[in-house]
């Protein structure tokens, strides 16, 4: 886990984060009016984007980081190489980086199974004047997955 600079993010990590920022703007949150974007770069160099998603029975809401992941497949994409997070509120900005909740750094962990690759999380505040790199086996250790059920999920590569 790091914390670096925005002007020290690659061209490709800027433009990921940029798309998040972008897409935060589309978050459905009547009740939280949070608003959070994440953007998943592809192991083939695309990148998809995805906002939160509230609802009335509040349980059935949908992060943002799951929207990605779930625009993500339908595209048949499934190997990822990164993702971008970041969030603000209605009225205020975030003064710490955004971090995946922890369902969805369960299905974060999935993918990277998937991806063969200890995926890269940037988390970043509403003005990039923080921002955290970290693995997602740092953001869940000793997570359960396919391999505890004995199965190999390369195939559905
Ligand atoms: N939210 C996300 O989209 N991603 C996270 O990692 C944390 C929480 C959303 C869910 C809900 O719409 C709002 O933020 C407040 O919890």
């Amino acid at each position: 886990m790091k914390e670096v600079k925005h002007s020290e993010l690659n061209k490709l990590e800027k433009e990921l984060l940029d798309e998040a920022e972008k897409v935060m703007e589309t978050a459905y949150n009547p009740y939280s009016k949070f608003f959070v974007g994440a953007a998943i770069l592809s192991q083939d160099g695309k990148i998809i984007t995805g906002s939160n998603v509230e609802n009335a029975a509040y349980g059935s809401t949908i992060c943002a980081e799951r929207a990605a992941i779930l625009r993500a497949n339908a595209l048949g994409i499934r190997t990822y190489d990164k993702v971008a997070i970041i969030a603000k509120g209605q009225d205020f900005d975030t003064t710490e980086v955004t971090a995946p909740c922890g369902c969805c750094r369960q299905m974060l962990y999935e993918a990277s199974q998937i991806s063969e690759k200890n995926l890269e999380i940037i988390m970043s505040t509403t003005k990039k004047d923080k921002i955290i790199i970290a693995t997602i086996e740092e953001l869940l250790p000793l997570a359960f997955g396919p391999k505890d059920l004995g199965i190999d999920i390369r195939k559905y590569k």
